[in-house]
């Protein structure tokens, strides 16, 4: 459909091997991004740099849909959810949409964001946390104390749980506070049945558990973001210890690389350099960079900046092109999935 220039969300229904629908390319089009923020797709970017600022702190209710269920011990079984393996090339099936919260262990401040997990088995994940990534830095501080880390994976809720979590602010700020100022009003969360962290009340499934503090095991390779499948790295290990979920769950998946990911991944972004530019910009007076006007229509002229600048580096990394093609599948079944470069276009 992406091929057709269709972009819609899509549901199914009848799933092979799981009772469990799956909604995907939610996020897929600026128009549905803009609905969840009540908006137009035109002010998406400038609305969400508005209202991120505006912090609203969640508000703790006693109980919730995403609890109706509880599975702990031997009925933990991730198997049953229908974990999708996207590329021919992918080293197994992915969780691709689920939001993960955190806690710092020594601040106690609450963190948010995306991550991909690798199935292993009925109760083990693998997790790729990049280096440049908050939880990376707080995982650090947990394989330190020699104490795992507790997580709380959020698989389907609000784009606005997603769009907050995604924000690109300092480690001190709650992101649960950031999608209440999204939301415009306190987001209701649960607390979750096996580790101390909270989730939103209203979410479809919870995975509850922890990332293992000394365990790695090979995690990819994967289709990436940028289309290109990312090699083979040891990743950390993730322990699931409760299953929770409304008692008919949806579950939400996402197509990595695909316009579903790019425009869920770049609001945040774009905001962020939107931020940086504008800072100077006004600071100085002596921006080489004109900032486009508050309708958003860009500036006629522009120059390139003369700074180079420095950038941080990490362990290098390589990636090999996705050739087949075809659909996507449970991981019970082994298919092929089109992963081409593409441009997903979005004005700042
Ligand atoms: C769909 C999607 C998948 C992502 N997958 C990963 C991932 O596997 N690992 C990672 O480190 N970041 C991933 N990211 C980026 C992080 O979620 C993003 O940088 C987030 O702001 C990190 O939050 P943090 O800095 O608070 O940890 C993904 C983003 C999106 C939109």
């Amino acid at each position: 459909m992406e091929k057709q220039n269709r972009q819609p969300a899509v549901l199914f229904r009848n799933v092979r091997g799981s009772a469990v629908p799956v909604v995907t390319n939610l996020f897929g089009h600026r128009d549905r991004l803009a609905l969840a923020l009540d908006t137009t797709g035109d002010k998406l970017n400038q609305v969400y740099r508005e209202r991120e600022k505006r912090l609203i702190p969640p508000v703790v209710v006693a109980a919730g849909p995403i609890q109706e269920r509880v599975l702990t011990g031997n009925d933990v079984d991730l198997t049953t959810l229908p974990i999708v393996h996207h590329n021919s090339g992918d080293a197994g099936a992915y969780i691709t949409a689920g939001v993960t919260t955190v806690r710092d262990p020594e601040t106690g401040i609450r963190n948010a964001g995306m991550y991909r997990f690798m199935l292993k088995d009925k109760n083990r994940m693998l997790v790729h946390l990049a280096e440049a990534s908050h939880v990376f830095y707080i995982h650090r501080k947990y394989c330190e104390r020699k104490q795992n880390m507790p997580i709380a994976v959020t698989i389907g809720a609000h784009p606005l749980f997603h769009l907050g979590s995604l924000s690109f602010c300092s480690i001190d700020t709650d992101e649960y506070a950031i999608m209440g100022g999204l939301f415009g009003g306190a987001q209701e969360i649960v607390k979750c049945t096996s580790v101390d962290l909270d989730v939103p009340a209203h979410g479809e499934i919870c995975l509850e558990g922890y990332i293992d503090f000394e365990k790695r095991e090979p995690e990819g390779p994967f289709g990436e973001w940028h289309t290109l499948y990312g090699d083979p790295m040891n990743n950390p290990v993730v322990t699931i210890t409760a299953m929770t979920m409304r008692r008919d769950p949806i579950y939400h998946d996402l197509c990595s690389g695909a316009a579903d990911h790019q425009l869920l991944g770049g609001i945040s972004r774009l905001g962020q350099i939107y931020n940086q530019v504008r800072w100077p910009a006004q600071g100085s007076g002596t921006s080489t960079c004109p900032l486009p006007d508050a309708a958003g229509q860009p500036a006629t002229s522009r120059s390139r900046s003369s700074s180079k600048g420095s950038r941080p580096t990490g362990p290098r990394r390589s990636f090999r092109r996705i050739r087949s093609s075809g659909t996507p599948s449970l991981s019970t079944t082994t298919s092929t999935s089109s992963m081409r470069p593409r441009y997903c276009g979005s004005s700042i």
